[in-house]
C-alpha cells in the first residue's frame, strides 16, 4: 500500500485534485470545470453546490485511477481567494460564490470613509477594493442571516460533514478582515465592514488541522484535513520561494507576482502562510492577463489562446503596438479600477500578428510593472500557471525583466505546494522545489531596447489612466 496526501486545488475554471507521495510524486489527478456566470456586468458568481460537485468529481477521478492501492493519510486544500460564500445553519448555501473578479460592490467601496481605507491598510497591508472578501461579505449578510467564509471555509465545512467552521490564515488574510500583526479578526475592521463576528468562521494556521473527513462520498470518514493555503500563495510554496530576491509569479486569469519579505508591510503585504511563525509576502494582483490573451485570441477569431501565441511567434516584434488590457481597471500597481482598456501604436502595416503579439507583450509588462516596485535586486523569477507553457510568453518575459525565468515543468503547482505543507505536518523530511527541473528563459534583448518598450508600454499606460498616478 502506498501512502499518499489527497490534494485539492479549488480554482476559479477547475477543481483538481491529486494523489501525492512524501517524496512529492504525482501518482494520480482528477480535473472538473466549474461553471461561472455574469448575470449583470461586473457581477461573477458560481454556484456553491456545483463548485462543491466538481471537487467531488475531481477527488474521484484521482482516486479511483490508482483504485485501493493508495493509503489518503490527509487532505491538503488549496482554493481560489477572496471568494465569499454564504450558509445557513443547516449548511445549505444561502446565494451564490460572490467570485474575485466580482466588482458590484464597487461602488459601496468607493463611498467608504476614507479612515476605513487607511485603518485596512494599517492592519491587513492591502487596501479597500471591491475584489476583497469584506464587501461581499456585506453585499450577502443584507440579502441573508447567514454564515459567510471564503472558498477554503465552504469546503472544510462540507468535507468535515458540515462539522467544522474554520478558515485558514493565509485566506483570512485576504478578507480585510484580518489583522495580519495580530493574526486575529480585527474588530475595528468587522466595525468598519459591519460584519458580525459570530458569522464568520475560526482562523487557524495553515497547518493547524482542520477537523476530519465526514460523509464524504469516495473518501473514508476520519481522514485529517492537515493543511489549507490560499493557491497563490501554495504556487509560492510550492516555488520555493522563502529567500529575498525570489519572487514567482502566478499566470492564471489575472496574475499573482509574490516576493517574500521579513515583516509585515502597510502596503500591498499579504500573509503567504503562517505555520511556527508568519511569513509575509509583497503581493501585486494583475486583474487581466491570462482574460487578455483570450479576449485578444476572440477578437482575431481564433479558436483559443495557443493560436494566438503561434500567431504572435510569426512577427518579430508588436511593431510599436501596445494593448493595455484594463478591460475591469488596472490593478497592482496602477490601481486604477476605472481605466479601460486600450489599443495604440497601430499604423495601416499592422497585423492581426501584431496585434496577437502586443498581447503577450502586456502580459509579461503588466509582471514587470509589479517586479519594478520590488525593493533589492531579484535574482529570478519564477513562473507557474497555464500561460507558461508559452514559451514566447516566458521568453517575451525575461526579455522585458532582464532576469532569467525559471518556468515550473508540472502545472499542479499550487496543489504540490500544499500538499508538501502537509508531508512536512506529517513529519517528512521535504524540498521538492529543489529538486524540481525549471525550463529557464535567459534575456535575449540588450537594456537599450528594453528601455524603450518598457517607456512605450508606461506611455501607453498614463494615456488610459482615469485616477492620478
Ligand atoms: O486571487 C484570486 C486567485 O486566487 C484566483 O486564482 O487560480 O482561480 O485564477 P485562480
Amino acid at each position: 500500500m502506498v501512502q499518499a496526501v489527497l490534494a485539492i486545488d479549488q480554482g476559479t475554471t477547475n477543481s483538481k485534485a491529486a494523489l501525492v507521495t512524501a517524496g512529492g510524486d504525482l501518482l494520480a489527478t482528477g480535473s472538473a470545470p466549474v461553471g461561472l456566470s455574469t448575470p449583470h456586468p461586473g457581477w461573477v458568481e458560481q454556484d456553491p453546490e456545483n463548485l462543491w460537485q466538481s471537487v467531488l468529481h475531481a477527488i474521484s477521478t484521482a482516486t479511483s485511477f490508482e483504485g485501493g492501492r493508495v493509503e489518503v493519510v490527509g487532505i491538503a486544500l488549496s482554493t481560489q481567494r477572496e471568494s465569499v460564500v454564504g450558509w445557513n445553519r443547516s449548511g445549505e448555501p444561502v446565494g451564490p460564490v460572490l467570485g474575485w473578479q466580482d466588482v458590484r460592490t464597487a461602488e459601496w467601496c468607493a463611498q467608504l470613509p476614507s479612515y476605513v481605507d487607511d485603518l485596512v491598510r494599517r492592519r491587513t497591508g492591502l487596501r479597500v477594493d471591491a475584489m476583497f472578501s469584506a464587501p461581499k461579505m456585506r453585499w450577502l449578510l443584507d440579502r441573508s442571516d447567514a454564515y459567510v467564509g471564503t472558498v477554503d471555509a465552504w469546503l472544510i465545512h462540507r468535507l468535515t460533514g458540515c462539522q467544522e467552521h474554520l478558515t485558514e490564515a493565509g485566506n483570512a488574510s485576504r478578507t480585510l478582515l484580518y489583522d495580519t500583526v495580530a493574526l486575529d479578526w480585527s474588530p475595528e475592521l468587522l466595525e468598519a465592514f459591519d460584519i458580525p463576528r459570530a458569522a464568520l468562521p475560526d482562523v487557524r494556521p495553515s497547518n493547524a488541522g482542520f477537523g476530519v473527513t465526514k460523509d464524504v462520498p469516495g473518501l473514508a470518514d476520519g481522514i485529517p484535513i492537515v493543511a489549507v493555503l490560499a493557491d497563490s500563495h501554495a504556487a509560492m510554496y510550492g516555488q520555493g520561494c522563502t529567500q529575498a530576491g525570489t519572487a514567482k509569479a502566478t499566470y492564471g486569469t489575472g496574475s499573482s507576482v509574490m516576493t517574500p519579505i521579513a515583516g509585515f508591510e502597510p502596503s500591498g503585504c499579504t500573509l503567504a502562510w503562517l505555520t511556527d511563525r508568519p511569513m509575509y509576502a509583497l503581493e501585486g494582483n494583475i486583474v487581466s492577463s491570462g482574460a487578455a490573451l483570450a479576449w485578444t485570441a476572440n477578437l482575431l477569431g481564433l479558436p483559443d489562446v495557443g493560436a494566438l501565441t503561434t500567431l504572435a511567434a510569426t512577427v518579430e516584434s508588436a511593431e510599436d503596438v501596445v494593448l493595455v488590457p484594463a478591460f475591469a481597471g488596472l490593478g497592482a500597481p496602477h490601481w486604477d479600477r476605472e481605466a479601460r482598456a486600450a489599443l495604440t501604436g497601430m499604423s495601416s502595416s499592422t497585423t492581426r500578428a501584431h496585434i496577437a503579439r502586443a498581447a503577450v507583450d502586456a502580459v509579461a509588462h503588466q509582471i514587470c510593472d509589479i517586479t519594478d516596485t520590488i525593493p533589492g535586486t531579484l535574482s529570478s523569477l519564477r513562473a507557474d500557471g497555464g500561460a507558461t507553457v508559452s514559451g514566447l510568453l516566458m521568453q517575451t518575459q525575461a526579455d522585458l525583466l532582464g532576469h532569467p525565468v525559471e518556468a515550473a515543468d508540472v502545472p499542479e503547482i499550487s496543489a504540490l505546494g500544499v500538499a508538501e505543507l502537509a508531508w512536512t505536518t506529517l513529519g517528512e523530511t521535504t524540498d521538492w522545489a529543489g529538486k524540481r527541473s525549471f525550463r529557464t528563459f535567459d534575456p535575449g534583448i540588450d537594456a537599450g531596447d528594453r528601455d524603450r518598450r518598457r517607456a512605450e508600454w508606461a506611455q501607453a499606460v498614463a494615456s488610459v489612466r482615469v485616477r492620478p498616478a
